[in-house]
């Protein structure tokens, strides 16, 4: 497969699970794969959010295969799961509840992620501007991902970046036609967090964890299998090269 090549970047249009393992090691794999959540109701808020109904018609609500996530192949990962709530972190509490293993993924992800990896931490996008549905629960204002490392690629950054939480609004539908785009400062945060030159993100949706890798200076490798969303992809990422070049 002969990626689209952006000065020393390379993105895949096609399939994570089968270009993932030819690219060998990348210091960080980092990704925010389709998550397994049910995407149901909402009521009277349901209308109005937008990327509901987009998430379930693209199969973003169906989970992913956790074989793309192998030590053997980068230093660190970095997750995103499910915004559920941390109660779910406690399986039994979860379990009673909700009676399905969709709100198992936090504590799942972890299960996952710490045979494999010397370390994991639990760390929190916080959202001022959730959702406004409910759902019977609360708002889906923080959206949580895992950062997990071997030795010797734990993570950087100034004492600040060493936070856990990002506080920053989410990014609308609309602006890449996208229904689960991340923002910029999350990102970027992420990408500063991130030990080593190289990044990869297998499901890289419209390129931000790209756009993130070049401001930090790092050689980005993205995979997607929508056609559309790729050349959204190679269109910030060409941008952002050009940014830096120009800089
Ligand atoms: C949650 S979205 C990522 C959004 C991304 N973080 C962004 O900011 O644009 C997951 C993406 O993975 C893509 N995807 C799902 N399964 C895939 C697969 N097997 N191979 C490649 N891409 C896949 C979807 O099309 C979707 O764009």
């Amino acid at each position: 497969m002969t990626p689209v090549e952006i000065g020393p970047h390379r993105l895949f249009l096609g399939d994570a699970y089968r270009i993932r393992p030819t690219l060998g090691w990348q210091d960080a794999d980092v990704m925010d794969p389709p998550y397994a959540f049910n995407n149901a109701g909402g009521g009277a808020f349901r209308k109005t959010r937008e990327g509901a109904n987009r998430i379930v018609e693209e199969g973003l609500d169906r989970g992913f295969d956790r074989s793309i996530i192998n030590p053997a192949w980068s230093g660190a990962v970095v997750v995103f799961c499910h915004q559920d709530q941390l109660g779910d972190l406690i399986p039994e509490i979860a379990e009673d509840d909700r009676g399905d293993a969709d709100a198992l993924i936090v504590a799942d992800m972890f299960a996952h992620l710490r045979p494999r990896f010397h370390r994991a931490t639990l760390c929190v996008w916080t959202k001022p501007n959730p959702s406004p549905m409910a759902n019977k629960n609360y708002l889906a204002d923080m959206e949580p991902y895992i950062h997990a490392w071997n030795r010797g690629w734990h993570p950087q950054g100034e004492h600040h970046d060493k936070h856990r939480w990002t506080h920053t609004g989410t990014v609308r539908t609309a602006a890449f036609d996208h229904p689960t785009v991340k923002p910029d400062a999350l990102m970027n945060k992420i990408l500063r967090n991130v030990a080593g030159e190289t990044v990869c993100d297998p499901f890289m949706g419209t390129g931000s964890t790209g756009v993130a890798a070049i401001r930090a200076g790092k050689v980005f490798t993205g995979i997607e299998h929508n056609p559309a969303h790729f050349e959204t992809a190679v269109r910030r990422i060409t941008a952002a090269w050009e940014e830096r070049c120009a800089a």
